[in-house]
């Protein structure tokens, strides 16, 4: 939890039964629309991270850029845009991920850091952790350093969280 973890979470809006009956979906728009608490969970990340000499900072297509690209110009970083399949232009690595039902892909422009930077990795949520998994590895894979996973909310009973730190990375969540 973070300094203002139960503030962010108390504006967090939950959608019973969306987008399918049996989900509760934690719907952050309600928090994005509020000026302070934006504020605030911006500043929750740039007060963990403002002394770790990061190089860059990555995020998820599409909600984790609500929270990378500010996170970057307010530490003075780089931003690299971790994409869903067949969006980035350039020459591109990926790493498949499987789904509930079938598989999904992120890609990075091969070019998008240096050898050995430093990496902070933001998404907005995580839930099975399939994403911000697959997410780390490319990076790992692409010769980058993932110092951590970080995301607004974590779901701790989808059991997400504890995959990626299985698999020997940190994770930072603002609330659960
Ligand atoms: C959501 C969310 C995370 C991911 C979490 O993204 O923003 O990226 O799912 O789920 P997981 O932990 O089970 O992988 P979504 O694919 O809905 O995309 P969006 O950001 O474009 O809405
Ligand atoms: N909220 C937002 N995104 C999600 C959720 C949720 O509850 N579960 C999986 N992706």
């Amino acid at each position: 939890m973070s300094i203002y973890g139960d503030y962010i979470k108390s504006v967090i809006r939950t959608v019973p039964n969306w987008p399918e009956q049996g989900v509760n979906f934690r719907d952050i728009t309600p928090l994005l629309q509020n000026s302070a608490a934006f504020r605030k969970l911006i500043e929750s990340f740039v007060h963990r991270y403002r002394d770790m000499q990061l190089d860059a900072i990555a995020s998820i297509d599409a909600r984790g850029f609500i929270v990378g690209a500010p996170l970057a110009y307010e530490l003075g970083t780089s931003f690299v845009p971790v994409r869903k399949k067949g969006k980035l232009p350039f020459k591109t690595v990926s790493e498949t991920y499987k789904l509930e039902y079938g598989h999904s892909e992120v890609e990075l422009h091969a070019d998008a850091f240096r050898p050995n930077d430093r990496i902070l990795l933001v998404d907005d949520l995580i839930a099975t952790g399939g994403t911000m998994l697959a997410a780390a590895n490319l990076i790992q894979r692409s010769g980058g350093r993932v110092v951590e996973t970080s995301t607004i909310i974590d779901l701790p009973e989808l059991g997400g969280s504890q995959k990626i730190r299985d698999a020997g990375y940190g994770v930072f969540a603002v609330c659960s």
